[in-house]
């Protein structure tokens, strides 16, 4: 496990991964009822701008710092992602210098009757995700496999809830783990939300994880996919997609209204942006 997130964070893969989880759990906290959040991936929490592994790929620059800089009217689901960052911080300086992980997002967005398990295997971001969310209630952190972790959350016993997988995708058999997992995830708890973020790299994977859902009768898949240039480049991360099972009512309206803009502000001259049903209801 060599993934480290700091070299990545607030870069515009977390941008649209953190957007659709804002509108996901606003989505679920529609209704008073409690959910529970799974994070099966879940970093160290929260990630330092200014560190070295930061710095050195400097890829905040081309994410959320665009999307901060970025002028004019916002549609609400980015202007709500931007409130929540902005909630998570006391000062504006501050609010520069740092990005949330899905984790701490999740713990802003909780109400008290909520839910969180955040996993994380690596010893070290392990402890500072357990660092950044001490002393938050009805939240655990747990060093656990996060694909063994589906099988021991779900079904939660608040019968609602999300579940955000976000593999580091080092190993080549991620697609097929992943697919395996969601499939099996489905037959406990089939009326759970599920959303899976991917790279959009080397399609062909990414393909063959959609048909095996869709094989195994997996309805509501909703992607979400934002590219920073049009066409494939091969073996070239050139976008990301969320894979959405269950949205809550509204959610793919709201993001067809906030990826375009999205993917203007990230890549203003060949992004595109595509919210499309993989099978409908
Ligand atoms: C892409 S990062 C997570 C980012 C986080 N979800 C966010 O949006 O802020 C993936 C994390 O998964 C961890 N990891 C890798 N394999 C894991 C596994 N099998 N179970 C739990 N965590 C794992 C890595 O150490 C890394 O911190």
């Amino acid at each position: 496990m060599n993934y480290r997130h700091a070299f990545h964070a607030g870069n515009f893969a977390d941008v649209v991964k953190h957007v659709c989880l804002v509108a996901l759990l606003r989505g679920l906290s529609r209704k008073d009822s409690p959910w529970l959040y799974l994070d099966t991936h879940a970093g160290a929490g929260r990630y330092d701008l200014r560190s070295p592994p930061a710095q050195k790929t400097g890829e905040y620059r081309a994410g959320i710092e665009l999307v901060r800089e970025a002028t004019g009217s916002l549609p609400p689901a980015l202007t709500d992602y931007l409130e929540v960052l902005g909630a998570l911080t006391d000062t504006a300086a501050q609010q520069h210098d740092h990005y949330p992980g899905s984790p701490l997002l999740a713990a802003a967005l909780a109400r008290p009757q909520d839910r969180l398990v955040a996993c994380e295997l690596n010893p070290l971001e392990h402890a500072a995700l357990d660092e950044c969310l001490r002393g938050r209630q009805r939240c655990t952190v747990a060093r656990q496999d996060g694909y063994q972790a589906l099988a021991a959350y779900l079904p939660p016993r608040e019968r609602r809830g999300l579940a955000l997988i976000d593999p580091p995708y080092e190993d080549p058999r991620e697609f097929t783990r992943l697919a395996k997992a969601l499939i099996d995830a489905h037959r406990r708890f089939a009326t759970g939300c599920y959303a899976l973020w991917y790279p959009l790299k080397d399609e062909g994977p990414l393909a063959g994880l959609k048909r095996q859902l869709k094989t195994a009768g997996l309805r509501r898949l909703l992607t979400v996919e934002l590219r920073l240039t049009p066409l494939p480049q091969g073996g070239i991360l050139h976008g990301c997609g969320v894979l959405v099972m269950n949205p809550p009512w509204g959610f793919a309206d709201q993001l067809r209204d906030a990826l375009p803009v999205l993917a203007r502000i990230l890549a203003p001259d060949s992004g595109t942006a595509a919210v499309d049903w993989l099978v409908p209801e």
